[in-house]
């Protein structure tokens, strides 16, 4: 998942210049989560000495009902020459029920840097968390490749006599050889890399006969490419169920936009909950994107309830994929440590607040070893004007 490309200088962690990030928080618990993220990506970039440089873009719903402006004209552009990365905290707001500026800007970025691999650990830290009978932590260790740029999601469709009673909608869903044999092979290259002993592909090409077809085609030519991974596959709902009744037999699994999203809430309550899933959206050498799995949860903003761990661990994907491996595994062990002791918001039975969970996050980080050579200087925070 290292950056490797020309064009993208930025990323390399040897070049000592600021790496800039862009922190959106977006909209309801994506303000709070956002906060804590940043207490401990900023407390690890001072014990870690890491050349990063937050700055803050408050684009949410308040912005876009006060101006219409979703994301500001050539904001992708300059997001892909010269950001390092981009963190979202979720978006979505009730008083936007077409959800065009969620769209705008999530969509958005994924769609428009062609972040094709979204990638979706599934990880149980502590077993007590897991909704099922009893699991022990190493029953839940998955990681999806889901496809992040074509699917369900390209938004091409229509409606005929909208509003009649003879109405007809069209929904397309679009699946290219391209995009198909990038995602698999993405899955492959990281079962590869990580020690991982299967790729399990899913679809649903017994009834989609088209689009699906070209996903098993594509991936058994990608999988022949792998001798030593052994590939599988498991129509969706097949899946669906197994990941409840068995998920020890899951390792990593790729497939479409909209399945994709589908699993991994699933998988997001073997963890624990959504409050815990991280996600990174990711094209391989060029500037990528962070945010949590779950979404803006407006009953909870601005209560203390939203659980920021799932934001924190997606920093910890971000500091990894900006070649700070060692800062992204002392955020990861923090969080462990924090689960496995019960200090937990109430989603998970604990009776701490959203900060106080990211205090004491930042302030295990901040423990490390490394904190000796805490560099002055680092890790500064900057506010850009609205
Ligand atoms: P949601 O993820 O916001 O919340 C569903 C429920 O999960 C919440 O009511 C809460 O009980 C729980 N939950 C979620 N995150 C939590 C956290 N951090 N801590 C504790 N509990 C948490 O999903 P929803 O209610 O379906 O959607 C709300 C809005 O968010 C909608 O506008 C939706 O479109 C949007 N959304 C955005 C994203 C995103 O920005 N990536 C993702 C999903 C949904
Ligand atoms: C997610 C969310 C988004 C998606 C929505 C908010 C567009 O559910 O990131 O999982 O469907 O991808
Ligand atoms: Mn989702």
């Amino acid at each position: 998942m290292n950056p490797t490309d020309s064009r993208a200088p930025h990323l390399d962690p040897k070049d000592r210049r600021p790496q800039r990030i862009a922190m959106l928080p977006g909209d309801g618990i994506g303000k709070d989560v956002t906060a804590e993220a940043v207490k401990v990506l900023e407390t690890a970039a001072a014990t870690f000495e890491l050349p990063l440089e937050l700055v803050h873009l408050p684009w949410d719903a308040d912005r876009y009902l006060e101006t219409g402006e979703t994301l500001p004209p050539g904001a992708l552009e300059d997001f892909r020459d010269n950001w390092s990365a981009v963190f979202i905290g979720a978006y979505g707001d009730p008083r936007v029920p077409d959800m065009k500026h969620a769209a705008d800007i999530l969509l958005g970025i994924r769609f428009g840097l062609d972040l094709y691999i979204n990638l979706r650990p599934i990880k149980l830290y502590e077993a007590r968390y897991c909704p099922l009978k009893e699991r022990r932590e190493r029953d839940v260790d998955i990681v999806v490749f889901r496809e992040n740029t074509e699917g369900a999601y390209v938004n091409v469709g229509g409606n005929f006599k909208r509003g009649t009673a003879d109405e007809v909608a069209l929904q397309d869903e679009i699946h290219t050889r391209k995009g198909v044999e990038r995602i698999v092979r993405a899955a492959f290259d990281y079962a590869v890399a990580h020690g991982r002993r299967q790729v399990l592909m899913s679809d649903k090409s017994n009834v989609m006969r088209y689009g699906h077809d070209l996903w098993q085609r594509c991936f058994h030519e990608v999988a022949a490419d792998y001798p030593a991974i052994e590939a599988r596959h498991m129509f969706v709902d097949a899946l669906a169920m197994q990941m409840v009744l068995h998920p020890e037999n899951l390792d990593v699994i790729v497939t479409n936009n909209m399945f994709g999203d589908i699993i991994t809430d699933l998988g997001a309550a073997l963890q624990g909950g959504l409050g815990v899933a991280a996600s990174a959206n990711l094209h391989p050498g060029r500037t990528s994107m962070f945010e949590p799995v779950h979404g803006s949860a407006p009953k909870y903003a601005g209560t203390g309830r939203a659980n920021p761990v799932g934001a924190v661990l997606s920093s910890a994907l971000m500091l990894d994929t900006l070649g700070h491996a060692a800062a992204a595994r002392t955020i990861e062990a923090a969080v462990a440590d924090s689960l496995r002791q019960g200090q937990t918001t109430p989603d998970l039975g604990g009776s701490l607040t959203t900060s106080q969970v990211g205090d004491l996050l930042a302030a295990a980080v901040s423990r490390t070893p490394q904190a000796a050579g805490a560099g002055a200087g680092a890790g500064a925070t900057r506010r850009a004007a609205p």
